[in-house]
């Protein structure tokens, strides 16, 4: 097949080379993209008198054929025309004929492609960023009815005190907050257009890049040509975003894995985002929350992989710049499918009440809040750590725990401990007086469920 670039050529690659050159196996994702991109550059070509109204009207009725045909999935892309560029251009000389090529004045494939994923990440960025606030939801209405559901704590995976259970849950609210943030941010540099830049140094003829711009629904435009056509640090950035969104999850995931295990039953995943096994009739497996934490690998690994491309290439474009769009695929898509499944996992596990109540009446981590009486009663902090230590063997070596010690035992230990310890060491009083701010006693995490319900009212509601 003769290439659209072929002129200077006497001899055409071998199919198997092609095959190693052509991107249109993974590129043809932005089909729609492109030919957004190509009918706002023809509709400003004409505009600016650089094409006639009449060719401007064939070749828009050429691109919108070439549309109605990629949304059935009828086009056919061939390896010889190498990527979706040439794919489409190549597609638009067959439906209209010859006035076809002039779609490519005053463009390059440079800034076409760089157009292209600006778009593609544009509007995926906005669906990743729903999707956020779909697991977001999901975590508020699970931390709504578990404001007063005390569980453990912990910290080095060690019972360290008690907490609500809300409170817990809450705290992959704000990270997902902080991420969504992060993608918000990025948008001012995604929302940019490189179009017009030409190959590198822009164009002889007289286009007008904000016009293009502002018909693809662009704030602003690149100021250098060389910096739009070489610039993939808004992939970068999204990679990065991605990278931190899907670690959260993937801590999360890890929690929901360890939390439904026979050792802690502290929720139950509904059946529809569990698996069997093939030989135990008896297992449930966590399995989506399993491919969540690692999926994580991949979307790292798609973040270390762009920069390294990147960071040896003088400017302008070099085709090593192609290899930015498999990672950047794979990680819209692992994350969406990732942040979906997890509103949907979220959203439908039970929450072992019973056990996590038995869970905090049979550990230590009351041990605190025995410090703290002590020290609230003029016992030197340090001092009260070490009675407590103490005591604390003492109840091991006894296989009992704080609450079944006999006052006089306690008395022992300091003469400041008084009858109303019992109380004290009563885990949903300890959660219940952690009442500074941000803490988890029960009207701190009310408040600041209250906040986070704002947040989702607000955000919906732009
Ligand atoms: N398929 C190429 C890419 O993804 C498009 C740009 C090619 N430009 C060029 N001058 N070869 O990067």
């Amino acid at each position: 097949m003769s290439k659209l670039w072929g002129g200077r050529f006497a001899q055409s690659p071998e199919e198997w080379v092609d095959e190693f050159n052509a991107s249109i196996g993974f590129d043809q994702q932005l089909v729609l993209e492109d030919l957004e991109g190509s009918v706002a550059h023809v509709t400003m070509l004409g505009e600016c008198d650089i094409l006639s109204a009449e060719e401007v009207h064939e070749i828009i009725g050429g691109l919108s054929v070439l549309k109605q045909k990629a949304e059935k999935n009828e086009l056919e892309f061939s390896v010889g025309n190498e990527d979706i560029h040439l794919n489409l251009e190549h597609l638009l000389i067959q439906e209209i004929g010859q006035v076809g090529g002039k779609l490519h004045t005053g463009r390059s494939r440079n800034d076409q492609v760089a157009t292209d994923m600006h778009l593609y990440l544009k509007n995926r960025v906005e669906e990743i960023q729903l999707l956020i606030r779909a697991v977001q939801k999901a975590i508020t209405k699970q931390a709504e009815k578990h404001v007063e559901t005390v569980a453990p704590g912990y910290t080095h995976l060690q019972r360290a005190q008690p907490i609500s259970f809300a409170h817990h849950l809450l705290a992959y609210f704000w990270m997902l907050e902080r991420d969504y943030q992060r993608f918000e941010d990025s948008m001012k540099r995604i929302d940019m257009s490189p179009l017009g830049a030409g190959a590198l140094a822009g164009t002889t003829f007289p286009i007008d890049r904000h016009r293009s711009a502002e018909l693809l629904g662009f704030s602003s435009i690149y100021e250098n040509s060389m910096d739009a056509v070489s610039d993939r640090d808004f992939i970068v950035e999204f990679l990065s975003n991605a990278s931190m969104t899907i670690m959260h999850l993937s801590r999360f995931a890890e929690e929901m894995i360890i939390w439904s295990s026979q050792e802690f039953q502290f929720i139950e995943l509904a059946d529809a985002f569990s698996t069997g096994s093939s030989i135990m009739p008896q297992k449930k497996n966590p399995d989506m929350a399993e491919l969540v934490r690692g999926k994580t690998g991949r979307v790292f690994g798609h973040l270390v992989s762009l920069l390294t491309v990147l960071k040896g290439l003088p400017l302008a474009y070099n085709k090593d710049m192609q290899e930015d769009k498999e990672g950047m695929f794979d990680t819209v898509h692992t994350l969406m499918g990732s942040l979906k499944i997890f509103a949907g996992m979220i959203d439908t596990m039970a929450v072992n009440e019973n056990r996590l109540k038995q869970a905090v009446n049979e550990d230590f981590s009351n041990a605190t809040e025995l410090a703290d009486y002590l020290a609230t009663k003029g016992v030197p902090f340090r001092e009260a750590h070490e009675i407590v230590g103490k005591l604390v063997l003492v109840c091991i070596g006894k296989g009992i725990y704080l609450k079944d010690l006999p006052l006089d035992t306690l008395k022992e230990a300091s003469q400041v401990i008084e009858e109303d310890i019992y109380q004290v060491l009563e885990p949903f009083q300890a959660v219940k007086r952690r009442e500074s701010a941000g803490g988890t006693g029960f009207d701190q995490v009310k408040k600041q469920l209250e906040k986070a319900k704002e947040q989702l009212a607000s955000a919906s509601s732009i």
